[in-house]
Protein backbone atom coordinates (compact mmCIF):
# COMPACT_ATOMS: atom_id res chain seq x y z
CA UNK A 1 0.00 0.00 0.00
CA UNK A 2 1.12 3.57 -0.84
CA UNK A 3 0.82 5.66 1.75
CA UNK A 4 1.90 9.19 -0.06
CA UNK A 5 -0.99 9.01 -2.69
CA UNK A 6 -4.02 9.83 -0.75
CA UNK A 7 -5.91 6.86 -2.79
CA UNK A 8 -4.55 8.66 -6.60
CA UNK A 9 -3.29 5.72 -8.54
CA UNK A 10 -0.08 5.36 -8.94
CA UNK A 11 0.52 1.67 -9.49
CA UNK A 12 0.40 2.82 -13.68
CA UNK A 13 2.08 5.69 -14.86
CA UNK A 14 0.46 8.18 -17.09
CA UNK A 15 0.17 8.59 -20.65
CA UNK A 16 2.67 11.46 -22.36
CA UNK A 17 0.42 13.71 -24.32
CA UNK A 18 0.56 17.32 -25.02
CA UNK A 19 -3.11 19.73 -24.20
CA UNK A 20 -2.49 22.91 -26.30
CA UNK A 21 -4.99 24.17 -23.40
CA UNK A 22 -2.01 24.61 -21.07
CA UNK A 23 -0.13 26.59 -23.35
CA UNK A 24 -0.21 30.71 -22.06
CA UNK A 25 -0.75 31.86 -25.92
CA UNK A 26 -3.87 29.99 -26.26
CA UNK A 27 -5.12 31.06 -23.13
CA UNK A 28 -3.79 34.82 -24.33
CA UNK A 29 -6.07 33.88 -27.68
CA UNK A 30 -9.07 32.72 -25.50
CA UNK A 31 -8.56 35.93 -23.73
CA UNK A 32 -8.95 38.18 -26.63
CA UNK A 33 -11.24 36.72 -27.59
CA UNK A 34 -13.57 37.19 -24.80
CA UNK A 35 -12.61 40.84 -24.76
CA UNK A 36 -10.20 40.73 -21.80
CA UNK A 37 -6.64 42.49 -21.10
CA UNK A 38 -4.00 39.68 -20.34
CA UNK A 39 -0.62 40.64 -19.86
CA UNK A 40 0.77 37.59 -21.46
CA UNK A 41 2.71 39.40 -23.72
CA UNK A 42 5.61 40.47 -21.71
CA UNK A 43 9.11 39.35 -21.97
CA UNK A 44 9.49 37.17 -19.30
CA UNK A 45 6.58 35.63 -17.32
CA UNK A 46 5.86 32.52 -14.94
CA UNK A 47 4.14 29.73 -15.33
CA UNK A 48 3.28 26.74 -12.80
CA UNK A 49 1.76 23.33 -13.48
CA UNK A 50 -0.40 21.29 -10.65
CA UNK A 51 0.28 17.46 -11.30
CA UNK A 52 2.00 17.94 -14.63
CA UNK A 53 1.63 13.76 -14.96
CA UNK A 54 4.63 12.88 -17.70
CA UNK A 55 5.77 16.65 -17.88
CA UNK A 56 5.37 16.20 -21.39
CA UNK A 57 3.10 19.05 -21.95
CA UNK A 58 5.41 21.18 -19.67
CA UNK A 59 8.48 20.83 -21.34
CA UNK A 60 6.92 21.32 -24.67
CA UNK A 61 5.90 24.45 -23.52
CA UNK A 62 9.13 25.15 -22.00
CA UNK A 63 11.42 24.35 -24.85
CA UNK A 64 8.73 26.70 -27.61
CA UNK A 65 8.70 29.43 -25.29
CA UNK A 66 12.40 29.98 -23.80
CA UNK A 67 10.98 33.42 -22.57
CA UNK A 68 8.64 31.98 -20.06
CA UNK A 69 10.45 30.12 -16.76
CA UNK A 70 8.03 27.22 -16.33
CA UNK A 71 7.52 25.27 -12.99
CA UNK A 72 6.06 21.54 -12.84
CA UNK A 73 4.86 19.48 -10.04
CA UNK A 74 3.48 16.11 -9.40
CA UNK A 75 4.03 13.76 -6.46
CA UNK A 76 4.79 10.83 -8.44
CA UNK A 77 8.17 10.11 -8.76
CA UNK A 78 8.35 8.09 -11.60
CA UNK A 79 6.62 11.12 -13.82
CA UNK A 80 9.28 13.65 -12.04
CA UNK A 81 12.29 11.32 -13.08
CA UNK A 82 11.07 11.04 -16.52
CA UNK A 83 9.99 14.42 -17.03
CA UNK A 84 14.03 15.73 -15.64
CA UNK A 85 15.06 13.52 -18.23
CA UNK A 86 13.52 14.94 -20.79
CA UNK A 87 14.31 18.58 -19.63
CA UNK A 88 17.85 17.89 -19.86
CA UNK A 89 17.67 15.97 -23.43
CA UNK A 90 15.77 19.41 -24.56
CA UNK A 91 18.07 21.48 -22.72
CA UNK A 92 15.88 23.69 -21.52
CA UNK A 93 17.40 25.59 -18.69
CA UNK A 94 14.04 27.03 -17.83
CA UNK A 95 11.89 23.96 -17.10
CA UNK A 96 12.05 23.25 -13.29
CA UNK A 97 10.38 20.13 -11.95
CA UNK A 98 9.54 19.61 -8.44
CA UNK A 99 8.67 16.17 -7.01
CA UNK A 100 5.75 17.63 -4.12
CA UNK A 101 2.57 17.07 -3.11
CA UNK A 102 -0.25 19.77 -3.30
CA UNK A 103 -0.47 20.11 0.26
CA UNK A 104 3.67 20.61 0.72
CA UNK A 105 4.48 22.09 -3.06
CA UNK A 106 4.27 25.72 -1.85
CA UNK A 107 7.24 25.64 0.81
CA UNK A 108 9.44 24.42 -2.64
CA UNK A 109 12.69 25.86 -2.40
CA UNK A 110 13.13 27.79 -5.88
CA UNK A 111 9.66 28.70 -6.42
CA UNK A 112 8.45 32.21 -7.30
CA UNK A 113 6.28 34.06 -5.57
CA UNK A 114 4.01 35.10 -7.56
CA UNK A 115 3.03 33.30 -11.08
CA UNK A 116 1.28 34.46 -14.50
CA UNK A 117 -0.61 31.27 -14.83
CA UNK A 118 -1.26 28.70 -13.33
CA UNK A 119 -2.93 25.49 -14.48
CA UNK A 120 -4.11 22.20 -13.81
CA UNK A 121 -5.51 19.59 -16.92
CA UNK A 122 -7.26 16.94 -15.39
CA UNK A 123 -6.31 17.10 -11.73
CA UNK A 124 -9.07 18.69 -10.04
CA UNK A 125 -11.49 16.27 -10.05
CA UNK A 126 -9.52 13.19 -9.52
CA UNK A 127 -8.14 14.48 -5.84
CA UNK A 128 -9.71 14.60 -2.74
CA UNK A 129 -11.26 17.39 -0.68
CA UNK A 130 -8.55 18.00 0.83
CA UNK A 131 -6.16 18.23 -1.97
CA UNK A 132 -8.86 20.45 -3.84
CA UNK A 133 -8.53 23.01 -0.65
CA UNK A 134 -4.60 22.82 -1.17
CA UNK A 135 -5.25 23.65 -4.39
CA UNK A 136 -7.75 26.59 -3.74
CA UNK A 137 -4.84 27.72 -1.07
CA UNK A 138 -1.73 27.50 -3.66
CA UNK A 139 -4.48 29.36 -6.24
CA UNK A 140 -4.72 32.02 -3.85
CA UNK A 141 -1.45 32.87 -2.61
CA UNK A 142 0.33 32.45 -5.85
CA UNK A 143 -1.70 33.97 -8.51
CA UNK A 144 -0.53 37.68 -9.90
CA UNK A 145 -3.29 39.88 -10.04
CA UNK A 146 -4.71 39.81 -13.98
CA UNK A 147 -3.45 36.48 -13.88
CA UNK A 148 -5.03 33.28 -15.33
CA UNK A 149 -6.31 29.48 -14.36
CA UNK A 150 -6.46 27.04 -16.36
CA UNK A 151 -8.36 24.20 -14.96
CA UNK A 152 -10.17 20.78 -16.64
CA UNK A 153 -12.69 18.86 -14.74
CA UNK A 154 -15.33 16.53 -15.12
CA UNK A 155 -18.95 18.18 -15.14
CA UNK A 156 -22.44 17.47 -14.37
CA UNK A 157 -25.32 16.74 -15.81
CA UNK A 158 -22.91 14.76 -18.48
CA UNK A 159 -21.54 11.85 -16.16
CA UNK A 160 -25.16 11.63 -14.21
CA UNK A 161 -25.67 8.27 -16.52
CA UNK A 162 -21.94 7.07 -15.96
CA UNK A 163 -21.72 7.38 -12.57
CA UNK A 164 -22.99 3.84 -11.17
CA UNK A 165 -20.85 2.18 -14.04
CA UNK A 166 -17.81 3.97 -12.50
CA UNK A 167 -18.82 2.30 -9.51
CA UNK A 168 -19.02 -1.15 -11.18
CA UNK A 169 -15.53 -0.85 -12.50
CA UNK A 170 -14.11 0.32 -9.50
CA UNK A 171 -15.75 -2.11 -7.05
CA UNK A 172 -14.68 -4.55 -9.57
CA UNK A 173 -11.18 -3.54 -9.71
CA UNK A 174 -10.56 -3.02 -6.15
CA UNK A 175 -12.34 -6.71 -5.09
CA UNK A 176 -9.40 -8.77 -7.23
CA UNK A 177 -5.38 -8.78 -6.53
CA UNK A 178 -2.52 -8.47 -8.51
CA UNK A 179 -1.11 -6.02 -10.87
CA UNK A 180 -3.86 -3.34 -11.62
CA UNK A 181 -3.90 -3.64 -15.82
CA UNK A 182 -5.25 -7.47 -15.74
CA UNK A 183 -7.58 -6.28 -12.91
CA UNK A 184 -9.16 -3.65 -15.26
CA UNK A 185 -9.45 -6.03 -17.93
CA UNK A 186 -11.59 -8.23 -15.54
CA UNK A 187 -13.65 -5.16 -15.03
CA UNK A 188 -14.38 -4.17 -17.83
CA UNK A 189 -15.16 -7.91 -18.80
CA UNK A 190 -17.45 -7.89 -16.15
CA UNK A 191 -19.44 -4.78 -17.30
CA UNK A 192 -19.58 -5.98 -20.40
CA UNK A 193 -21.30 -9.20 -19.39
CA UNK A 194 -23.67 -6.97 -17.20
CA UNK A 195 -24.35 -4.60 -20.59
CA UNK A 196 -25.40 -8.20 -22.91
CA UNK A 197 -27.42 -10.16 -20.55
CA UNK A 198 -29.78 -7.59 -20.41
CA UNK A 199 -29.59 -5.03 -17.29
CA UNK A 200 -32.59 -2.44 -16.29
CA UNK A 201 -29.59 0.16 -15.34
CA UNK A 202 -28.02 -0.84 -19.42
CA UNK A 203 -31.62 -0.50 -20.89
CA UNK A 204 -32.42 3.02 -19.38
CA UNK A 205 -29.43 4.60 -20.43
CA UNK A 206 -28.75 3.49 -23.85
CA UNK A 207 -25.93 6.18 -24.12
CA UNK A 208 -23.90 4.16 -22.02
CA UNK A 209 -23.03 2.00 -24.74
CA UNK A 210 -21.05 4.02 -26.54
CA UNK A 211 -19.31 5.10 -23.47
CA UNK A 212 -18.39 1.38 -22.36
CA UNK A 213 -17.00 1.09 -26.46
CA UNK A 214 -14.62 3.98 -25.92
CA UNK A 215 -13.44 3.19 -22.68
CA UNK A 216 -12.76 -0.51 -23.88
CA UNK A 217 -10.04 0.74 -26.72
CA UNK A 218 -8.23 3.31 -23.91
CA UNK A 219 -4.98 2.18 -22.60
CA UNK A 220 -4.68 0.67 -18.92
CA UNK A 221 -2.88 3.28 -17.82
CA UNK A 222 -5.23 6.25 -18.82
CA UNK A 223 -8.31 4.13 -17.67
CA UNK A 224 -6.44 3.70 -13.95
CA UNK A 225 -5.83 7.44 -14.29
CA UNK A 226 -9.22 8.43 -15.81
CA UNK A 227 -11.60 6.16 -13.84
CA UNK A 228 -10.31 4.20 -10.77
CA UNK A 229 -8.75 6.90 -8.09
CA UNK A 230 -10.48 6.72 -4.89
CA UNK A 231 -11.78 10.20 -5.46
CA UNK A 232 -13.50 11.52 -8.73
CA UNK A 233 -15.98 14.19 -8.60
CA UNK A 234 -18.12 15.66 -11.45
CA UNK A 235 -18.44 19.00 -10.31
CA UNK A 236 -21.98 21.26 -11.02
CA UNK A 237 -19.99 24.51 -12.90
CA UNK A 238 -21.69 26.46 -10.10
CA UNK A 239 -19.52 25.27 -7.22
CA UNK A 240 -16.43 24.78 -9.18
CA UNK A 241 -16.87 28.62 -9.48
CA UNK A 242 -17.81 28.48 -6.25
CA UNK A 243 -14.16 27.09 -4.88
CA UNK A 244 -12.94 28.97 -7.47
CA UNK A 245 -14.19 32.65 -5.97
CA UNK A 246 -12.69 31.64 -2.44
CA UNK A 247 -8.95 32.37 -4.58
CA UNK A 248 -10.57 35.67 -6.17
CA UNK A 249 -11.09 34.04 -9.28
CA UNK A 250 -14.14 34.26 -11.74
CA UNK A 251 -14.99 32.90 -14.84
CA UNK A 252 -13.08 34.17 -17.73
CA UNK A 253 -13.89 31.66 -21.30
CA UNK A 254 -13.73 28.79 -22.09
CA UNK A 255 -10.07 27.30 -23.08
CA UNK A 256 -11.83 25.67 -26.22
CA UNK A 257 -12.46 28.67 -28.61
CA UNK A 258 -14.83 27.07 -30.61
CA UNK A 259 -17.09 27.46 -27.14
CA UNK A 260 -16.77 31.05 -28.19
CA UNK A 261 -18.72 31.19 -31.60
CA UNK A 262 -22.59 30.18 -29.64
CA UNK A 263 -24.21 30.17 -33.20
CA UNK A 264 -21.96 26.62 -33.92
CA UNK A 265 -23.38 25.33 -30.58
CA UNK A 266 -27.10 26.52 -29.97
CA UNK A 267 -29.97 26.98 -31.47
CA UNK A 268 -31.72 30.19 -31.33
CA UNK A 269 -34.31 28.95 -29.52
CA UNK A 270 -31.53 27.66 -26.92
CA UNK A 271 -29.47 30.68 -27.39
CA UNK A 272 -32.61 33.35 -26.40
CA UNK A 273 -32.91 31.04 -23.09
CA UNK A 274 -29.17 31.86 -22.81
CA UNK A 275 -29.14 34.96 -23.40
CA UNK A 276 -32.31 35.41 -20.68
CA UNK A 277 -30.58 34.58 -17.91
CA UNK A 278 -28.41 37.29 -17.01
CA UNK A 279 -26.10 35.50 -14.30
CA UNK A 280 -23.44 34.36 -15.30
CA UNK A 281 -22.63 31.30 -13.32
CA UNK A 282 -26.36 29.86 -14.13
CA UNK A 283 -25.61 30.90 -17.79
CA UNK A 284 -22.68 28.20 -17.70
CA UNK A 285 -24.75 25.88 -15.49
CA UNK A 286 -27.84 26.17 -18.40
CA UNK A 287 -25.14 25.92 -21.39
CA UNK A 288 -24.05 22.37 -19.69
CA UNK A 289 -27.10 21.16 -18.92
CA UNK A 290 -27.78 21.83 -23.09
CA UNK A 291 -25.07 20.21 -23.87
CA UNK A 292 -25.06 17.71 -21.53
CA UNK A 293 -21.60 18.41 -20.88
CA UNK A 294 -19.15 15.99 -19.37
CA UNK A 295 -15.82 17.58 -18.97
CA UNK A 296 -14.98 21.67 -19.10
CA UNK A 297 -12.32 23.47 -19.92
CA UNK A 298 -12.09 26.81 -18.37
CA UNK A 299 -10.03 29.60 -17.55
CA UNK A 300 -10.47 32.19 -14.42
CA UNK A 301 -9.04 35.35 -13.76
CA UNK A 302 -7.92 37.11 -10.58
CA UNK A 303 -9.87 40.31 -11.32
CA UNK A 304 -10.98 41.13 -14.75
CA UNK A 305 -9.95 44.14 -16.64
CA UNK A 306 -12.02 44.50 -20.10
CA UNK A 307 -10.52 46.49 -23.16
CA UNK A 308 -12.72 48.54 -24.77
CA UNK A 309 -13.80 47.55 -28.45
CA UNK A 310 -10.86 49.29 -30.02
CA UNK A 311 -8.38 47.61 -27.94
CA UNK A 312 -10.01 44.06 -28.19
CA UNK A 313 -9.47 44.62 -31.96
CA UNK A 314 -6.00 46.24 -31.41
CA UNK A 315 -5.01 43.00 -29.11
CA UNK A 316 -6.49 40.78 -32.04
CA UNK A 317 -4.04 42.76 -34.81
CA UNK A 318 -1.32 41.58 -32.13
CA UNK A 319 -2.57 38.12 -32.05
CA UNK A 320 0.14 35.92 -34.09
CA UNK A 321 -1.50 32.90 -35.71
CA UNK A 322 0.11 29.51 -37.28
CA UNK A 323 -0.77 26.69 -39.15
CA UNK A 324 -0.97 24.14 -36.85
CA UNK A 325 -2.08 21.58 -39.87
CA UNK A 326 -0.58 21.11 -42.88
CA UNK A 327 -2.97 22.66 -45.63
CA UNK A 328 -3.02 20.75 -48.84
CA UNK A 329 -5.83 23.66 -50.06
CA UNK A 330 -8.60 23.53 -51.19
CA UNK A 331 -11.88 22.24 -49.21
CA UNK A 332 -11.95 21.18 -45.40
CA UNK A 333 -14.22 19.76 -43.31
CA UNK A 334 -14.65 21.81 -40.20
CA UNK A 335 -16.71 20.01 -37.45
CA UNK A 336 -17.04 21.14 -33.64
CA UNK A 337 -19.17 18.54 -31.64
CA UNK A 338 -19.83 15.98 -34.47
CA UNK A 339 -21.34 18.91 -36.45
CA UNK A 340 -20.26 20.52 -39.57
CA UNK A 341 -19.72 24.21 -39.34
CA UNK A 342 -20.98 25.87 -42.40
CA UNK A 343 -17.99 28.12 -43.14
CA UNK A 344 -17.36 29.08 -46.93
CA UNK A 345 -13.51 28.13 -48.61
CA UNK A 346 -13.68 31.57 -49.67
CA UNK A 347 -13.68 32.29 -46.17
CA UNK A 348 -10.30 30.43 -44.69
CA UNK A 349 -8.28 29.42 -47.75
CA UNK A 350 -6.84 32.35 -48.02
CA UNK A 351 -5.91 32.99 -44.68
CA UNK A 352 -4.27 29.02 -44.68
CA UNK A 353 -2.75 29.68 -48.01
CA UNK A 354 -1.24 32.64 -46.62
CA UNK A 355 -0.04 31.07 -43.28
CA UNK A 356 1.92 28.29 -45.41
CA UNK A 357 4.27 31.25 -45.54
CA UNK A 358 4.92 31.01 -41.59
CA UNK A 359 3.36 32.64 -38.45
CA UNK A 360 1.89 36.13 -39.19
CA UNK A 361 0.04 38.52 -36.74
CA UNK A 362 -3.84 39.21 -37.47
CA UNK A 363 -2.55 42.96 -38.50
CA UNK A 364 0.11 41.51 -40.93
CA UNK A 365 -2.44 39.08 -42.80
CA UNK A 366 -5.36 42.04 -42.70
CA UNK A 367 -2.20 43.90 -44.61
CA UNK A 368 -2.25 40.99 -47.12
CA UNK A 369 -5.85 41.29 -48.02
CA UNK A 370 -6.32 38.16 -47.00
CA UNK A 371 -9.84 38.66 -45.67
CA UNK A 372 -11.37 40.31 -48.46
CA UNK A 373 -14.22 42.69 -47.60
CA UNK A 374 -15.79 40.61 -44.40
CA UNK A 375 -16.67 42.74 -41.24
CA UNK A 376 -14.49 42.67 -37.94
CA UNK A 377 -16.75 40.51 -36.59
CA UNK A 378 -17.06 37.93 -39.65
CA UNK A 379 -13.00 37.90 -39.52
CA UNK A 380 -13.32 37.41 -35.34
CA UNK A 381 -15.42 34.80 -36.20
CA UNK A 382 -13.53 32.74 -38.45
CA UNK A 383 -10.43 33.07 -37.28
CA UNK A 384 -11.84 31.31 -33.66
CA UNK A 385 -13.20 29.02 -35.76
CA UNK A 386 -10.15 28.54 -37.80
CA UNK A 387 -8.35 27.76 -33.69
CA UNK A 388 -11.11 26.33 -32.63
CA UNK A 389 -11.21 23.31 -34.80
CA UNK A 390 -7.60 22.97 -34.51
CA UNK A 391 -6.10 24.07 -38.32
CA UNK A 392 -4.75 27.57 -36.65
CA UNK A 393 -2.91 28.12 -33.39
CA UNK A 394 -2.15 31.63 -31.37
CA UNK A 395 2.02 31.29 -30.82
CA UNK A 396 4.47 32.90 -28.26
CA UNK A 397 5.26 36.20 -28.90
CA UNK A 398 8.91 35.10 -30.30
CA UNK A 399 6.94 33.51 -33.40
CA UNK A 400 6.23 37.17 -35.06
CA UNK A 401 8.09 37.85 -37.79
CA UNK A 402 11.00 40.46 -37.84
CA UNK A 403 9.56 43.98 -38.28
C1 LIG B 1 -4.79 12.51 -14.66
S1 LIG B 1 -3.15 12.97 -14.32
C2 LIG B 1 -2.96 14.42 -15.34
C3 LIG B 1 -1.54 14.69 -15.67
C4 LIG B 1 -1.27 15.90 -16.56
N1 LIG B 1 -1.81 17.11 -16.00
C5 LIG B 1 -1.82 15.64 -17.96
O1 LIG B 1 -2.95 16.07 -18.21
O2 LIG B 1 -1.14 14.99 -18.74
C6 LIG B 1 -3.19 13.69 -12.69
C7 LIG B 1 -1.80 13.87 -12.08
O3 LIG B 1 -1.94 14.44 -10.77
C8 LIG B 1 -0.95 13.87 -9.93
N2 LIG B 1 -1.41 13.98 -8.53
C9 LIG B 1 -2.50 13.40 -7.98
N3 LIG B 1 -2.61 13.73 -6.69
C10 LIG B 1 -1.56 14.54 -6.41
C11 LIG B 1 -1.11 15.21 -5.22
N4 LIG B 1 -1.77 15.09 -4.06
N5 LIG B 1 0.00 15.99 -5.28
C12 LIG B 1 0.67 16.11 -6.48
N6 LIG B 1 0.31 15.49 -7.62
C13 LIG B 1 -0.80 14.71 -7.59
C14 LIG B 1 -0.84 12.42 -10.40
O4 LIG B 1 0.39 11.81 -10.06
C15 LIG B 1 -1.04 12.56 -11.91
O5 LIG B 1 0.18 12.66 -12.59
Amino acid sequence: MNDWTSGYVAELDYTHDFYRELAPSHLAFCATSQGQKHGLNQPSLNYCELGCGQGFSANLLAAANPHIEVHAMDFNPAHIHGARELAELAQSPNMHFYENSFEDFATAPGLPETFDVIALHGVYSWVSRENQNYILDFLAKRLKPGGLVYVSYNTMPGWAAALPLRRILTDQVSQGEGPLAPRIQDALDHVTELQTIGTGYFNSNPSLDAWLSKVKTMSPNYLAHEYLNKDWTPFHFADLAEDMSHAKLSFLASADPSDHVEDLLFTPEQIAVLQAEANPVRRQALRDVILNEQFRTDIFVKGRLRHSERGTIGAWFETPLALTRRYAGGSIKLTCRNREIPLEQTQYEPILNALKDGPQTVRALLDRGVFGTGTWADISRTLTILVGTGHLGSGPIDFRPAA
